[in-house]
């Protein structure tokens, strides 16, 4: 590990920071429903405060199309960060003031996301002027080779900040030499999303749970029928090479034995548990669709998790911003929580999720800031983001 840090940037008294951070938070209107990427944040910006800088922080939020657009407006987080700073948030001036700045969406310039090297180039030169030199410090966003990402911590001295090196400290202990039992939690929708990941982990963990709308591919790999859920049948090959090789190798793949089954997509929708290979069994027949892991299925994740020493978990085990799906969730986060060894929670979705049911943050190990990022990096990808700032 030979990140770069502040500290390497010298004497910071009176320079101006341009700070790179990740504040792409979820909102509903302009209320931030997860605020964990701007606390996430600020004790970098207190550090270079403290060394006498003025700090010029910038992200993206969202996906806007390369144009200013009001729904992707860093407004609300200019609101909440000057909240926790507790010290005024300039925001988007003209020209940086002194303090604390923070410029709008990045992504409101197409250079920024921009596929050419030498358009991201010429973004990245106009940032730099506004700054003397560049800590990073968006851990969510290393994973994209972006202006403010990659071409500007070439254009500037440059480093990474606290909060890539908390994430990168923790993502180390994951990849190096985990303590066993070593368990890997996985959900969200798409098989797609997980393959690599998948690939990377299978030869190093102990036991990989199912969950989420992936699941479904699985049982259907296994000649199950499953209703209107969620299926990926491009995805059929791959699942069943997983399920081989997990057994060649003595990993635990561990599958659900019952599902919450729904009448349809919506919170108030009916609902019943079937058992894994009867789902269109129900009174719901073929229209039926699985929006959670049942009950006896969450109890069996809990336990595998709670008598593990290492866990990491990414994506939601159902639709758990509908309350009545939210329980297989719910359980793995409780389980998480008790776990005597590392338990991290790995990224966006299940960082909000565990929120959202009201667990504390300080209940697990770690939760991650990125989802993406701490992916790819447990994938052993090179991310273009950390490279950058000397990590190999
Ligand atoms: C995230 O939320 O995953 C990061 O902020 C990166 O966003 P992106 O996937 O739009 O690049
Ligand atoms: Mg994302």
């Amino acid at each position: 590990m030979t990140l770069r840090t502040i500290e390497t940037l010298g004497d910071l008294a009176g320079t101006v920071v341009l700070l790179r951070c990740d504040l792409n938070v979820p909102l509903d209107g302009d209320r931030i429903t997860d605020d964990g990427r701007v606390r996430a944040s600020v004790p970098t910006i207190r550090k270079l405060r403290a060394a006498g800088a003025s700090v010029v922080a910038m992200s993206h939020l969202g996906r806007p199309e390369g144009a200013p657009d009001p729904k992707y407006s860093l407004a609300p987080v200019a609101k909440r960060l000057d909240e926790l700073l507790g010290e005024p948030v300039a925001f988007a001036p003209t020209t940086p003031t002194s303090g604390v700045t923070l410029l709008e969406n990045l992504r409101f310039d197409p250079r920024e996301t921009s596929k050419d090297a030498s358009e991201r180039g010429a973004f990245a030169t106009e940032l730099a002027a506004l700054g003397d030199v560049f800590v990073s410090d968006g851990f969510g966003v290393v994973h994209r080779k972006q202006a403010s990402v990659y071409e500007l911590a070439k254009a500037l001295p440059s480093a990474a900040g606290l909060l890539i090196a908390a994430e990168l400290d923790v993502l180390d202990r994951l990849t190096a030499r985990p303590e066993k039992p070593y368990t890997v939690v996985l959900g969200g929708s798409k098989v797609s999303d997980k393959l690599g990941v998948i690939d990377a982990l299978l030869p190093k963990v102990d036991r990989l749970l199912i969950g989420g709308g992936m699941l479904f591919t699985f049982l259907a790999a296994q000649g199950h029928r499953i209703g209107k859920s969620l299926l990926e049948d491009s995805q059929f090959d791959t699942v069943k090479r997983y399920v081989a090789e997990a057994e060649d190798r003595g990993v635990e793949l561990v599958l659900p034995t019952d599902i919450v089954m729904a009448s349809g997509f919506s919170a108030d929708a009916q609902h019943v548990v079937a058992r894994a290979d009867a789902l269109e069994g129900t009174d719901f027949g073929a229209d039926g669709i699985g929006l959670d892991i049942g009950p006896e299925t969450a109890a069996n994740f809990a336990s595998h998790i709670r008598s593990s020493r290492t866990v990491f978990w990414n994506g939601p085990m159902g639709v758990f911003e509908f309350p009545a799906f939210a329980e297989g969730t719910r359980a793995v986060a409780q389980a998480l929580s008790d776990v005597d060894g590392l338990g991290v929670v790995g990224g966006g979705d299940s960082a909000a999720a565990v929120r959202a049911l009201g667990f504390a943050d300080d209940r697990f190990g770690h939760i991650s800031t990125g989802g993406g990022a701490s992916l790819e990096f447990l994938e052993g990808k090179t991310l273009p983001g950390l490279e950058v700032l000397g990590w190999q």
